[in-house]
């Protein structure tokens, strides 16, 4: 099973990345997350150039049309997700990729929000998409700078088991979607 691993976020230390590293580390041996770090490579979208054969738009398709499921960590800013992220959302829109397609979506932030609206609109954009996920599979992580040691690592152990919990959540519909298709 393979799992692609999207933060909205491009600082090099972000906290956001860190979430999604520490869910790596929480996944079964038969599941691989990997992380895809090109969003701030491509182009603001228009949707004149939707078909064109740009590099940059073809490769983040083809990560997310070859995952079986999607994770989404990101930050808030101004009470929104960023819009690296949402551009990057965009360019799916009409080649729907992420149609159907399971994800988890978690926002992150150092308020006692958890950046809550961020996740809001994030969750708006993936209804709008077509995904697949259900209260199981969102998380809001609030005072995070508390919950990562200086080098990054997730310290706090409720945090840990809500992401583990979403991970199983987020498996768990790739598998029944896999077992549907079979039949
Ligand atoms: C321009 C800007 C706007 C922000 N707006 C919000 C916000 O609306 N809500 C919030 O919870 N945090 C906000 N923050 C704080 C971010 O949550 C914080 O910087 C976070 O660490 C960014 O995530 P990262 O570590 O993954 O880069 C903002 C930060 C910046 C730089």
């Amino acid at each position: 099973m393979n799992i692609l691993a999207v933060s909205g976020s491009l600082r090099s230390n972000s906290s956001n990345t860190f979430i999604l590293k520490a869910m790596m580390a929480l996944a079964p041996a038969n599941v691989h997350i990997y992380l895809y770090d090109g969003i701030g490579n491509l182009p603001f979208f228009n949707p004149e150039t939707e078909y064109d054969a740009l590099t940059t738009v073809k490769d983040w398709r083809r990560h997310v049309q070859a995952a079986d499921g999607i994770i989404i960590c990101t930050p808030e800013y101004a009470f929104n997700m960023p819009g690296v992220l949402k551009n990057a959302l965009d360019w799916l829109v009409g080649s729907g990729e992420l149609n159907g397609k399971p994800v988890a979506a978690v926002s992150a932030s150092p308020l006692a929000t958890g950046g809550s609206k961020a996740l809001f609109s994030l969750e708006n954009t993936l209804t709008a998409l077509g995904t697949v996920k259900s209260e199981h599979t969102l998380l809001t992580i609030p005072f995070l700078v508390k919950k990562l040691d200086a080098a990054g690592v997730l310290t706090d152990e409720v945090t840990r088991q809500q992401l583990s919990n979403v991970l199983s959540a987020l498996i768990h519909t790739i598998e029944q979607i896999k077992m549907n298709a079979v039949e």
